[in-house]
């Protein structure tokens, strides 16, 4: 990252702090009923999309990652991300929830991470039964999207609301495996600037909730002192690139984003910024780099 110091307000959302404490306690709750937490994880921004406390909530469960959304993501850095957890005893299975991708993957981890748990209750006289888990992560993450793809798209529809009980279902995944059909919803980073500058660029938090066209800035800024190929190809830019406003500009420009009068029509150029971005148009690109304390 470059000069991200003047960074940008995002007010928490819902997110108060009873809120936190009511999902808090959900998820507590529906802990007990699990082997295992399978924690989502935005394969673009492992860190950024993280819950702060997640690691206090969940205790001595086995944990394992989903770095969902990897066909948005840039391969070599997911593989690395992939190291670095298994470097710290967490699996992590990247993941597509979308098309499918690693899902198969993902059940055999799951079933493999729960086995200590169902053989000991095996060895203590108890009936053999199928491995629990639950699914976790922070809005907007693909929790909905992995659940339906796990129970072979029956439509669940999943409320980000926090706080929201519902009667609780277990969807079968082969004999060994029940997920529960409830997905913990927390809270991600927001008192973490970079961290949530990178959730807004990814679109996890709502865009009318911060200011656009200041994130739009420090994206294209990002974008041209890390991928700036990416950027020229994109919009079809020649030279070296300009910075700020004017880089807004020139993307406007080329994109016909124009007002009568010939004037650019920043919103609009914004928003194709944004929607290229999140949809992978620019590329598979990762935001979040491996923290310095890895050995990858
Ligand atoms: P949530 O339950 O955690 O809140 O997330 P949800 O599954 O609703 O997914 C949020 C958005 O992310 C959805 O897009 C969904 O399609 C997309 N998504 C989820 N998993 C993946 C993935 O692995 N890859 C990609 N590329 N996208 C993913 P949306 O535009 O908000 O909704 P929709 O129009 O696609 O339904």
């Amino acid at each position: 990252m470059t000069d991200n110091d003047n960074i940008i307000d995002i007010p928490s959302l819902q997110w108060y702090p009873g809120h936190m404490r009511k999902a808090e306690r959900l998820v507590k709750e529906n802990l007990k009923l699990v082997d295992v937490v399978v924690e989502l994880l935005d394969a673009r921004i492992p860190m950024s999309s993280a819950n702060p406390v997640l690691r206090e909530i969940v205790g001595g469960k086995p944990r394992l990652i989903v770095l969902n959304k990897a066909d948005l993501a840039d391969e070599t850095m997911t593989r690395a991300w992939v190291k670095y957890f298994a470097w710290q005893g967490i699996t992590a299975v990247p993941v597509d929830a979308v098309k499918g991708r690693g899902v198969k993957e993902l059940v055999q981890a799951i079933a493999k991470c729960a086995k200590p748990k169902t053989d000991k209750l095996v060895q203590h006289g108890a009936k053999a039964r199928a491995a629990r888990c639950m699914i976790l992560g922070i809005p907007n993450v693909g929790k909905s999207s992995l659940i339906n793809r796990l129970s072979g798209g029956t439509k669940t529809k999943v409320e980000n609301r926090p706080g929201v009980t519902r009667a609780k279902q277990w969807i079968r995944l082969g004999a060994q495996l029940e997920l529960l059909d409830m997905p913990g919803i927390l809270w991600p980073k927001f008192e973490d600037q970079q961290a949530a500058l990178h959730l807004a660029f990814t679109g996890a938090i709502n865009d009318n909730v911060y200011d656009v066209a200041g994130v739009v800035l420090l994206l294209l800024d990002t974008l041209r002192t890390k991928y700036p190929v990416v950027l020229s190809e994109r919009f079809r830019l020649e030279g070296e690139l300009p910075s700020g406003v004017m880089l807004l500009e020139e993307i406007g420009r080329k994109r016909g984003c124009l007002r009568a009068g010939g004037k650019i029509n920043y919103e609009k150029t914004e928003q194709i910024i944004l929607t290229d971005f999140r949809s992978g148009r620019f590329g598979r690109i990762t935001l979040d780099v491996l923290p310095t304390d890895s050995s990858t």
